[in-house]
């Protein structure tokens, strides 16, 4: 994205798309979104099946586990997994699963150990997981072997700073997951950060309505009137279907300091020192989506990630990690508790109706999701789900068409946009 053709790329593309006053000719609309893709326990259990139990999902920054033995219980709704850092410097996950009897080997959310004792019947492992200690070890047969009975570990990487988990022992390298986004986000240099503070909200929900939420500025006039509504051109915004269902929005912004002022709210973050960003983050709203369940908008002197993880079919966890530059040893900067009481304003626009709009799926009322073309991150995300879940494991019913496959953006060096592209052979 610091390519100067994907720079001089995405201007042209956001300029084309305020001036359009049709979708392209090749759009010919999305089939309605089944409203069981929202309810069917099934579907559900496919999500979890092949979707994730097998991805690379986000856990922390490494700031979080500090030094050997630093270690940190994760939120994974359907797992107990734990990062720690080895007394070799390295960052492991291991499943918080006692290897006598399942106890949990971790019960608090953090803190520092060297030994890991289970405290059930005191079963003692080190920062690597190996298992070197047993109490009254006399009482196992002969062939009981400590070398085979270390902790389970779960597939950890780090990037930039940031770890991933994936459930899958035989998943894929988490750079190759990432592919574009992984280059994309070099500008970003998160390493340098470090979450300020992490917000939850619980909602009765099915996870997609809250993702669905975050990937389009479709409703940005419509609920966010007073905050972020006036700041951005939404019909400026362009949709980059990257490859492994990624996707980036950029979006033109249309506030200039004195509008901030006059409106009198508080969302002024350029009091935080200012984060290392490329020239379109830099001058227009830019934010990711990190396939399944991140998204990433970013400012002047702050990022978040926001996740979205299922508890059950019809309720899921939103996790808001809210990162800065880094402080150091100094006070964390008070511009921050501005920053947080602006976002739970503009959080609470967000998902003030998804717990009706889930009432709404099961009723009688509604016929399934009717989306726009500015709403095509939302079908684009759903295809990539089905493909991963395997379209032939779906029910026809709730299966979605693969419809924005080939429209998929290539790496910058030849990049166009597709959806142009198309559109010049049609005419
Ligand atoms: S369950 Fe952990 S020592 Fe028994
Ligand atoms: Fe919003």
């Amino acid at each position: 994205m610091d390519h100067p053709e994907a720079i001089e790329n995405l201007k042209a593309r956001m300029a084309s798309e305020v001036s359009r006053q049709t979708p392209p000719p090749t759009f010919k609309g999305f089939p309605p979104l089944a409203p069981g893709r929202y309810t069917s326990q099934d579907f559900f259990d496919l999500e979890m099946k092949h979707l994730w139990t097998k991805m690379w999902l986000y856990a922390a920054h490494e700031s979080q586990v500090p030094e050997a033995g630093s270690y940190l219980l994760l939120d994974i709704p359907w797992a107990s997994i734990f990062l720690i850092r080895g007394e070799d410097n390295k960052i492991r996950a291991f499943y918080n699963v006692c290897s006598h009897r399942g106890a949990p080997i971790v019960r608090d959310k953090e803190g520092k150990e060297r030994l890991l004792r289970c405290t059930y019947h005191q079963w003692g492992y080190n920062t690597q997981g190996k298992l070197v200690s047993v109490m009254h070890e006399r009482d196992f047969a002969e062939t009981f072997d400590k070398s085979c009975l270390g902790l389970v570990e779960v597939k950890c990487e780090s990037w930039n700073g940031l770890i991933f988990v994936n459930e899958d022992p035989n998943a894929s390298p988490l750079l190759e997951w990432l592919g574009m986004i992984a280059d994309e986000f070099e500008q970003f240099e998160m390493d340098k950060l470090r979450p300020a503070a992490i917000r939850s909200y619980e909602l009765t929900c099915n996870w997609k309505l809250t993702m669905d939420a975050f990937l389009e500025v479709y409703h940005i006039k419509g609920i966010h009137p007073k905050t972020v509504g006036p700041a951005l051109d939404e019909t400026g915004a362009v949709m980059g279907l990257l490859p492994n269902g990624h996707t980036r929005m950029t979006c033109p912004t249309t506030m200039g300091e004195e509008d901030k002022i006059n409106r009198g709210y508080a969302d002024d973050d350029t009091s935080l020192p200012p984060i290392p960003m490329g020239e379109i983050a830099a001058n227009y709203h830019v934010s990711h989506n990190i396939f399944p369940n991140i998204i990433t908008p970013v400012s002047e002197g702050a990022r978040q990630f926001l996740m979205f993880w299922p508890t059950t079919k019809d309720r899921t966890r939103v996790d808001v990690v809210h990162f800065g530059l880094d402080w150091g040893k100094n006070e964390k900067p008070k511009a921050w508790e501005t920053l947080l009481s602006f976002w739970e304003v503009v959080m609470g626009e967000d998902l003030q109706f998804l717990e009706q709009q889930q009432r709404a799926v099961v009723s009688p009322g509604f016929r399934g999701y009717n989306l726009s073309f500015m709403e095509r991150r939302i079908y684009y995300a759903h295809e990539s789900i089905d493909r991963i879940i395997g379209p032939q494991n779906i029910p026809e019913d709730l299966r979605v068409e693969q419809l924005l496959k080939d429209y998929q953006e290539q790496p910058w060096h030849h990049a166009a946009d597709p959806i142009l592209l198309k559109q010049q052979a049609a005419e």
